[in-house]
């Protein structure tokens, strides 16, 4: 019985584990195909592009400041050169890629 409960266990966390490193991954290739053009693959905005638009550094410590709801706004909404992406992602994308922001910032 007691191994039941511990193969029962691991079992929950094998999948917490996968819905996660879904999210992550879901986050980095929303990112990958929507944001990397402007904003680099390091959100530092060092790409031709992001220097021509003059893309926000990802890094920045007001972006850090910002609430993970105001990056979901902006994100949806867009600002000046950075386009709304509220229609072409859902709520969910949107998150998953605040997160990813997250990520990002802390390497
Ligand atoms: C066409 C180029 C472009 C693309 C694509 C783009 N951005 Fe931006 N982004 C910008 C520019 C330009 C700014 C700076 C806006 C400004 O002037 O404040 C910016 C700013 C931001 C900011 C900071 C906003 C603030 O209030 O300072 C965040 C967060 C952001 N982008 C996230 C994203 C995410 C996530 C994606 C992908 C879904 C993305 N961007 C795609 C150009 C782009």
């Amino acid at each position: 019985m007691k191994s039941m409960t511990r193969l029962l266990s691991s079992v929950a966390i094998a999948c917490l584990l996968s819905a996660a490193a879904h999210a992550q991954n879901n986050g980095a290739t929303l990112f990958q195909s929507n944001c990397v053009m402007c904003h680099g693959a390091d959100g530092k905005g060092s790409t031709p592009t992001g220097q021509a638009l003059k893309v926000a550094n990802l890094h920045s410590p007001e972006i850090v400041k910002m609430s993970d709801a105001d990056l979901a706004n902006v994100i949806s909404k867009g600002k000046k050169s950075m386009p709304a992406f509220g229609s072409r992602l859902s709520p969910p994308q949107v998150e998953a890629l605040v997160s990813y922001i997250r990520t990002l910032q802390k390497q």
